[in-house]
């Protein structure tokens, strides 16, 4: 299946030391790339080193792959996307799987994080969990660095573009017939949230059957917020950052508050930053900054009158120390008065963290549902439903409860906060 483009692959010779992308040629657009079309491929190489992975096995074969996009302002960059082909792959089933990188700077970038498995990057663990399951329903999955080259976390427009042009490249390489879903968490369902929306006017030629998204947060403000002071600020320093590495005004407005506080990815960035009140004592007030709101705005999914147009699964813990449910409800309220089919698993259990971990197996068997083409089990667009755990979601087999407890366990004792 992969002889019909070899003719558009440009091998790069593979070195096999692993250099951080801001090192790596592979990470440079070729010249004149922007006369090339959105989608198109520009290089394609093996990954420069096994992927690492220390919860779940990943038995597939990997590619790393060079795709002409565009910024929010049309302007040509280039994405790095890995594609996992499992043994038995079914090439007509791709998962576009957006991990929750949440930061600021290029080495952070999922396609060195799957094959450096450093503490810094060590959410990626969590992602390989969840791709390890993906790769078990013999779905090929691609793993786009959606914040793209400059790192611009959490920029919709960016990130969608990014999702959908990978999405070209995958059908070009693997199969012209093949059907894709999205999943991702956090930051990671942020971008997929809008790929779903940029899809009905950008990419329409793409069969997309559906999208779960967990840990959303439709709000910028709530989370920046809701993080302040805790664990999880360092959030507030990657996500302006972020912000900065795509709009000069916020940047600007930003250092009336202060300097540029270092980048660091995730969980360093959380050691780091620990329990810092930045709202008080570093950036004073700038929650309020009515340039900065704009931004925020512009970004947020809540208040938008564009919406998915493809069935959509969302899961999220009622007691959520980063991103609030009541945020999550009024996403949900958005979509469900202007028609989407959406399915709402809200987990009375505790943690961001852990529902991580907790609504894949029902992500899992809702998008095997909508590969299979089966229409949605409630009546109506919209269906809400409570549980204790997501991992009680009907259907989920008992082996996936007990794997995804223990990888659970063993993740959550090797992270600094909890
Ligand atoms: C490509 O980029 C160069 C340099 O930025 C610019 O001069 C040229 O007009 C661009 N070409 C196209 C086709 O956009
Ligand atoms: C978003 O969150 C901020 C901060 O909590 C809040 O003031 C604002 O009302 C929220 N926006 C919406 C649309 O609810």
């Amino acid at each position: 299946m992969l002889s019909l483009i070899i003719f558009s692959i440009v091998f790069t010779s593979s070195s096999l030391s692993l250099l951080p992308p801001h090192l790596d040629e592979f990470y440079k657009p070729p010249k004149n790339y922007n006369s090339t079309k959105v989608g198109e491929i520009l290089k394609v190489r093996p990954p420069p080193g096994p992927i690492r992975s220390y919860l779940a096995p990943i038995n597939a074969i990997a590619w790393q792959i060079l795709v002409r996009s565009e910024n929010s302002r049309g302007e040509p960059n280039v994405i790095v996307m890995t594609l996992l082909e499992p043994p038995d792959a079914n090439p007509k089933r791709i998962l576009s799987y957006q991990p929750f990188e949440n930061a600021a700077i290029l080495d952070c970038s999922p396609s060195y994080a799957l094959l450096s498995g450093s503490f810094d990057i060590f959410e990626t663990q969590c992602d390989l969990t969840f791709i390890s399951m993906a790769l078990s329903q013999n779905w090929i999955v691609i793993i786009p660095d959606h914040e793209g080259p400059n790192s611009v976390f959490p920029v919709a427009k960016e990130s969608a573009f990014a999702i959908l042009n990978c999405m070209r490249a995958a059908k070009t390489f693997i199969n012209e017939d093949a059907k894709f879903a999205l999943i991702g968490y956090s930051g990671g369902a942020h971008s997929s949230a809008w790929a779903t929306i940029y899809h009905e006017s950008y990419a329409p030629e793409l069969e997309l059957v559906g999208a779960a998204l967990g840990g959303l947060f439709p709000n910028i403000s709530a989370l920046l917020e809701n993080v302040n002071g805790g664990p999880y600020a360092g959030l507030i320093v990657n996500t302006l950052n972020g912000l900065s590495n795509e709009y000069p005004e916020f940047k600007n407005a930003l250092h009336k508050y202060g300097p540029t506080l270092k980048n660091y990815c995730l969980f360093s960035s959380a050691v780091h930053y620990f329990g810092t009140h930045f709202n008080e004592h570093i950036y004073k007030n700038f929650l309020y900054d009515e340039t900065m709101k704009k931004y925020y705005l512009k970004n947020d999914l809540l208040g938008q009158d564009k919406n998915p147009t493809v069935p959509i699964f969302i899961y999220h813990s009622k007691i959520n120390e980063i991103a609030p449910i009541d945020e999550t409800h009024k996403i949900i309220t958005q979509w469900c008065k202007a028609g989407v089919t959406l399915e709402f698993a809200e987990d009375a259990s505790y943690n961001h963290m852990v529902e991580a971990f907790s609504g894949i197996p029902a992500s899992i068997l809702w998008l095997n549902d909508r590969f299979n083409d089966e229409p949605t089990e409630f009546e109506g667009n919209c269906h809400w439903e409570k549980r204790v755990s997501n991992l009680l979601y009907p259907g989920v087999p008992n082996f996936l409860k007990e794997y995804l407890k223990i990888s659970a366990k063993q993740y959550l004792s090797q992270l600094p906060i909890r």
